[in-house]
């Protein structure tokens, strides 16, 4: 049986725990404020907060596309419809889309609000860039942006002065009536509810944010035991040890992108998450979770090919090996993982002195979209300006995410014109694209000339520019 709390309710259900929430919500509960419409994580029209209960005694909220996650990822946690922001009678994010016409059919207006307040819950810093960030899940077909923008300036003017760090949010959040008075009694609400053990059965299918597995068999994980884990709340980390970046394979990529540790090591990784979906999707999706679908154009997976990472595998019976990421992939969609063993930690090794790393992607929308190609580049180079070493990955352009081989020729050269038209020249004979609906074969082998030689030349200017 699973537990949660619905807005005000505790709920208790034996429905199937890879029923989506959003089925629940509307069909279950006869929520019908949540709304269905792709039912791909594509629009945020579903969306939803989740309120997880941390060792701190605090709830951090997420906000997530209920299409796709199923609810037995919500057991023991705290879920908020835009039926449970009950405000007096609006709550200030309601408000200011009310006062800014900022919806006209309605339709994608309780995801933009959810995405609104989950903003106002989380982000580190309160600006309007991050309040926009939140939104670029969220599709509306006929407001138009113009004033949903100005909604969220104004809610950003009105939360500047706002407690946003730690103990004080929440009550300053209810103070200035962005969500209802009965947030601050969640925490030992959820505190009586039985927690998920974290222990994973070895034989059921496994499911970190779901943001593959629900797209691609929905009707088929309805059928068999599934095994959550974001109840492995021992693989939720990252963490500088030595020169290596260790990353627990529970981390989802929006608190990778977030994390402290990423943005002072790996700052251009954590700029480029946000190429990633978006943050209805983040929010749930893992780094782990991308590696394993083994995509030919995963995005984190090409930058973690590029960024030389190892990956820790945990067998059911708790013993570990390592496989560097770079030979994971076995062929198209297959990868080098036994039964019952999951990607534990993935370790990134820190950019020595002389280190950069870059990534670049073409895809139809900046954000919401899957690639044609990518791309990323780890170059490490000598005093003297010289190639010590580079790494440059491929995606979009083979049956699986590769490393483009043949590069320590360059060890010890210039980073200079002829170097790079001879790298790129490297990199095109790698590529075997096919045509599909992303492009033609020609094409995409010209863009992965074009990215490459993209990642070169910006290396190449920040030389100059040192
Ligand atoms: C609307 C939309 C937009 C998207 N945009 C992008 C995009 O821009 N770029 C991109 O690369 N992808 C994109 N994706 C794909 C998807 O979001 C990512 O691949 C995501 O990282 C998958 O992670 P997950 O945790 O949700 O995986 P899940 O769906 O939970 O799992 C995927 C597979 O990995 C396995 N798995 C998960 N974690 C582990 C582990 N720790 N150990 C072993 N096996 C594991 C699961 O069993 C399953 O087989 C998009 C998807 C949608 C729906
Ligand atoms: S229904 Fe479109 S994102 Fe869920
Ligand atoms: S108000 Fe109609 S889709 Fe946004």
């Amino acid at each position: 049986m699973l537990s949660f709390i619905v807005n005000q309710q505790v709920v208790r259900t034996d429905q199937h725990p890879g029923m989506v929430l959003l089925e629940f919500l509307r069909d279950v509960r006869c929520l019908s404020g949540t709304k269905e419409a792709c039912r791909e994580g594509e629009c945020g029209a579903c969306t939803v907060l989740v309120g997880r209960l941390q060792a701190n005694g605090r709830v951090t909220y997420k906000a997530v596309a209920s299409c796709l996650l199923p609810i037995g990822d919500v057991d023991g946690g705290h879920v908020v419809s835009v039926e449970g922001l009950l405000g007096a009678p609006l709550t200030l994010v309601q408000q200011l889309i009310v006062d800014h016409t900022a919806s006209q059919c309605g339709f994608c207006t309780p995801g933009v609000v959810l995405s609104l307040t989950g903003f106002a819950l989380t982000s580190p810093t309160l600006s309007y860039t991050d309040a926009i960030d939140a939104l670029d899940g969220n599709i509306c077909r006929c407001t138009g942006y113009v004033a949903i923008r100005n909604a969220v300036q104004q809610l950003v003017n009105q939360l500047a002065t706002t407690d946003h760090t730690g103990a004080g949010r929440l009550a300053a959040l209810v103070a200035a009536g962005v969500v209802p008075a009965y947030f601050q009694t969640i925490p030992q609400q959820l505190a009586a509810l039985p927690q998920p053990s974290g222990k994973l059965d070895p034989n059921a299918v496994l499911v970190a944010g779901g943001t593959d597995l629900f797209v691609q068999r929905p009707e088929a994980l309805m059928e068999t035991p599934l095994a959550f884990l974001s109840q492995r709340r021992d693989l939720d980390y990252v963490r500088v040890e030595g020169q290596v970046l260790r990353v627990g394979g529970g981390v989802t990529l929006e608190d990778f992108r977030r994390s402290e540790t990423v943005l002072q090591h790996f700052p251009a990784l954590a700029r480029d998450m946000l190429l990633h979906s978006s943050t209805i999707l983040r929010n749930q999706a893992t780094l782990a979770g991308n590696i394993v679908n083994a995509s030919p154009i995963g995005d984190a997976t090409i930058m973690l090919l590029a960024a030389d990472t190892t990956l820790v595998l945990e067998a059911a019976d708790g013993t570990t090996r390592e496989v560097k990421l770079d030979r994971f992939f076995l062929a198209y969609k297959q990868v080098d993982l036994r039964k019952g063993e999951l990607i534990r930690e993935m370790a990134i090794p820190l950019l020595p002195p002389g280190g950069r790393y870059r990534f670049e992607k073409v895809s139809n929308r900046v954000t919401l979209d899957i690639a044609a190609v990518n791309t990323a580049m780890r170059l490490v180079q000598a005093p003297d300006g010289t190639i010590a070493d580079l790494r440059i990955s491929a995606g979009g352009v083979g049956p699986m995410p590769f490393m483009i081989h043949g590069l320590q020729v360059f060890t010890g050269r210039a980073l200079d014109a002829p170097t790079v038209d001879a790298i790129v020249q490297v990199a095109a004979s790698a590529a075997k694209p096919i045509d599909d609906v992303r492009g033609s074969a020609v094409y995409k082998r010209l863009l992965l000339r074009n990215l490459v030689r993209a990642l070169l030349t910006s290396a190449v200017a920040e030389e100059v520019a040192r």
